[in-house]
């Protein structure tokens, strides 16, 4: 049975998909703009909240940012940035309720320039990582370093410190706000200035620029950004699935063999797989292309059926029914191998070589035709779909063995505890380098990543929530681990700025860029530890830190 729905499944990969509803707009108005709601793709934020605003503006140009953000400062308005896609899990996107106002990128969504002498493009903010990797292909360029799913932002990639995967030093940093090279904030001003102002932030002053690259949105809008590409390149995949015996042994010479090495590690199914991928010269043949399965569009019915028999097996705790499904689930991906095709439409045999503007990252039907919700991401909070929550963090290499020695006791005490994690594929574990953004990773790392299962209902704990609050304490707080901003519970980022050596910098700028904070909000003065607790204790347990204490034999 189970492996009859999955293989319902496989052959939506391979269909074009030409019609299927593009992601729901995060921001929904009583009135012309008005009385607004803001929420994220998943229709809920880490805490379960959406937010309210008085006011949603949607400038076309930076001469209309700068006006809009005027008014607001006169009006003394809290405001905060609001993207198309609104992909967060944090409350980024939350100004500070009724009086607030928000200030979409929606519209400033132009690629402005390419200068292919020097490889780079300058883009507004709010345009999608898939139009700047398309119009830099089409000048023969390539980014090297970006997320895998294609509907984010630039400005919004940047608020957050969204990556990819690599320890080779030689190219630059391991996130998209490495490759900035400039950018244009529009930030509050005096009343003698007319109450905004453009700054432009570039290599001449390198405390504003660090401090700049991830802002978290508490510095202004980001109105443009030059990024620094370089020649197109391709890229060599291969995957190879082993047992996870000697995962301590390899996972450090797996990061140092390949530029763009990664692993998807299964603990209770006791798997691993390998990612061997790098740069391969442009005159190797090959067009492969990588569509990557988890972000492919599904038919509604088909979601709906998939989250009806999650919520059965976690309501009634069938750990062993998951086991069994997530092993099906995987080892079926080997056949497909996670969305990877030699010519754009066939997986026929490694390795898959393409070019990196179609191996980087993808979600294709983002911009197709709407067809009445009856084809959507898995994830769209308008029908019943995947309901999830995400955990990513990176811890410094010299501390990566310990961490996943103890994950590995942990599934000895219950081998059955991760099925639920291994099902929504395990632990994505990529590798992060050390680079100057102030509030990007400061060190050599390497990142976990896990999704599971979210109850509708916030007062049912999900299936061995226990083993996974122990994971997530660990790596946060007795290995050290850097939250991702964009992703996580509220409770990956207290005290999260001791973490950070240069945060009293950032704070710096941020007092000279917004003396006011009209751009921080509670969410941001909590997690920079400038006012407020991040953490509520409340009925339930999604947000409170519980401690649980487990006997390693
Ligand atoms: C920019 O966004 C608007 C509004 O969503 C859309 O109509 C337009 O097609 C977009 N332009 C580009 C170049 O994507
Ligand atoms: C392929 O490219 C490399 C350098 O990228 C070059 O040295 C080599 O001569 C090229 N081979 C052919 C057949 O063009
Ligand atoms: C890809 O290759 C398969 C066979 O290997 C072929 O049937 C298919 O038409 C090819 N697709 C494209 C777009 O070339
Ligand atoms: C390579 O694949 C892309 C789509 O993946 C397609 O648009 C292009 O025509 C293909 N080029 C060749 C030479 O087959
Ligand atoms: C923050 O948390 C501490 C300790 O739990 C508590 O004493 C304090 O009242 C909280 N502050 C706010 C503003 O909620």
């Amino acid at each position: 049975m189970m492996q009859e729905c999955w293989n319902v499944g496989v052959p939506f990969l391979f269909f074009f998909v030409a019609y299927s509803s593009p992601p729901a707009n995060p921001i929904s108005c009583s009135f012309k703009g008005r009385n607004c709601i803001v929420a994220n793709s998943y229709g809920a934020f880490s805490d379960r909240a959406t937010c309210v605003s008085s006011l949603v503006v949607y400038p076309t140009t930076e001469d209309e940012l700068l006006y809009v953000v005027s008014e607001g400062t006169h009006a003394r308005q809290k405001m905060r940035v609001v993207t198309r896609f609104s992909h967060s899990m944090t409350k980024l996107a939350c100004a500070d309720g009724e009086n607030s106002r928000l200030i979409s990128t929606e519209y400033q969504n132009k690629t402005l320039s390419i200068n292919k002498d020097a490889m780079t493009i300058t883009v507004e903010s709010g345009v999608s990582l898939r139009q700047l990797i398309e119009d830099a292909a089409k000048a023969g360029l390539a980014l090297r370093m970006a997320p895998y799913w294609w509907g984010l932002t630039v400005g919004g990639m940047m608020s957050t410190g969204a990556h990819g995967s690599s320890w080779e030093g030689g190219h630059g940093g391991t996130a998209f706000h490495d490759y900035v090279t400039e950018m244009r904030i529009v930030n509050p001003a005096a009343p003698d200035e007319r109450y905004a102002t453009v700054r432009i932030i570039n290599g001449n002053d390198l405390i504003e620029l660090d401090a700049s690259r991830v802002s978290l949105g508490v510095f202004g809008v980001i109105s443009q950004v030059t990024v620094q590409l370089e020649l197109m390149f391709k890229r060599s995949i291969t995957y190879m699935t082993v047992k996870d015996t000697d995962l301590v042994e390899t996972i450090e010479r797996h990061g140092r063999r390949y530029e763009f090495a990664e692993l998807t590690w299964y603990p209770s199914l006791g798997k691993l797989v390998y990612r061997m991928d790098e740069r391969v010269s442009m005159n190797i043949s090959g067009n492969g292309s990588y569509n990557y399965i988890f972000f492919t569009a599904k038919p509604s019915d088909y979601l709906a059926f998939e989250r009806s028999r999650e919520e059965e097996m976690e309501l009634q705790r069938k750990s062993e029914k998951i086991c069994t499904l997530a092993h099906d689930v995987t080892s079926s991906l080997s056949y497909i191998p996670y969305g990877l095709t030699n010519n754009g439409t066939t997986y026929d045999g490694y390795p898959v070589i393409g070019k990196q503007s179609d191996m980087m990252s993808s979600g294709g039907y983002l911009d197709s035709k709407e067809d009445g919700l009856a084809t959507v991401c898995p994830w769209d909070s308008r029908v019943k779909s995947q309901f999830f929550h995400k955990t990513t963090f990176t811890i410094p290499v010299e501390n990566v063995k310990g961490f996943i020695t103890d994950i590995k006791s942990l599934v000895k005490i219950e081998p059955k505890a991760l099925c639920g994690l291994d099902l929504y594929n395990g632990f994505l574990i990529r590798y992060v380098q050390a680079y100057s953004a102030y509030l990007g990773s400061k060190f050599e790392g390497v990142e976990f990543e896990f999704t599971y299962c979210r109850s509708r209902d916030p007062l049912i704990p999900r299936m061995h929530q226990d083993f996974l609050e122990e994971i997530e304490q660990m790596g946060l707080f007795k290995y050290g681990g850097l939250p991702h901003w964009g992703k996580n519970r509220n409770v990956a980022f207290i005290n999260v700025v001791e973490k950070y050596k240069d945060a009293a910098l950032f704070l710096e700028v941020k007092k000279t860029f917004d003396p006011l904070g009209l751009f921080s909000s509670e969410w941001t003065n909590a997690v920079l530890g400038l006012r407020g607790n991040v953490t509520v204790d409340t009925e339930g347990c999604w947000r409170s830190l519980t401690v649980i204490k487990f006997k390693v034999p």
